[in-house]
């Protein structure tokens, strides 16, 4: 089950549309504003990475999550961030500034699958969803099979549209390296132990300080290591704050169910 602490923080905190779902992250300190302490990426770099915008969004170029591109017609991206109507989606590829409302491709979506254990046991924040126009000829990320690859001290990077903080252009597509600190990290009194860390199925990645981080909008998009989706961007309480990093979906734990539905 959820927690209900997270839950109540993530009512207590309305700021983007993002958070519509039971997602448990709180605000960041400067609304409107993508991933905190990162640099600018490149979506010719990272073709994959795919925004999920949506109409009821907040933000004026609708943007709302992230996902990644695993087939030509296949986006995975959280079960939290699939809550509205499927007519409400856009999936945007190749657009570096979400202004940019006429560079890169977009697709509708024609089919939304959620892990069905999501808000059931904690961790499954996951969904595969199916592009209405298949983005033909993009490179896609394989998917991480291996549950041996949550070890503390690799080194994946995140990539999103999300909350800077404050820090950067808003609506840009940007990039952070976070270290994983491992599931014994997260599940310390002191850090996320309250709020329902499940470390089989959840990636605790960030920095013990603080300072950089995935944030709001970022969720749904991808946490690549080696090549291939690691993880994908789930909660956190704020955004960079000291003991409380990252928390990503384990795309190995889930592999098997999201590898059936990328092959229906
Ligand atoms: N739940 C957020 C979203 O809907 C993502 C939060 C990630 N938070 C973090 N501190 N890494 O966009």
């Amino acid at each position: 089950m959820a927690g209900k602490l997270k839950l109540v923080l993530a009512l207590a905190t309305i700021t983007t549309a993002a958070l519509g779902a039971a997602t448990p992250a709180q605000a960041a300190p400067n609304p409107g504003t993508t991933i905190v302490g990162g640099t600018l990426a490149s979506t010719a770099q990272a073709p994959w990475a795919i925004a999920l915008n949506n109409t009821a969004s907040s933000s004026p170029n609708d943007q709302y999550c992230g996902a990644t591109l695993v087939k030509a017609n296949k986006i995975v991206t959280a079960a939290h961030c699939v809550a509205r109507a499927m007519s409400s989606y856009t999936a945007v590829q190749g657009r570096d500034s979400l202004s940019e409302t006429s560079v890169g491709r977009t697709s509708k979506i024609s089919k939304i699958w959620k892990d069905p254990l999501y808000g059931q046991q904690p961790g499954h924040d996951v969904a595969v969803l199916t592009l209405a126009t298949p983005f033909t000829g993009v490179a896609t990320l394989p998917l991480e099979t291996s549950r041996s690859a949550d070890v503390a001290g690799a080194r994946p990077t995140v990539y999103g549209w999300g909350n800077t903080g404050g820090a950067g252009p808003a609506e840009r597509f940007q990039k952070v390296l976070v270290p994983v600190l491992g599931d014994s990290y997260c599940s310390r009194p002191d850090v996320y132990a309250d709020y329902d860390y499940e470390a089989d199925g959840e990636i605790c990645a960030g920095y013990v300080e603080g300072g950089k981080d995935s944030c709001q909008g970022d969720s749904g998009g991808p946490l690549v290591l080696n090549g291939r989706l690691f993880g994908v961007v789930s909660w956190g309480i704020g955004c960079a704050e000291a003991r409380k990093p990252g928390v990503y979906a384990e795309v190995a734990t889930y592999a098997s169910a999201l590898q059936a539905q990328i092959n229906s």
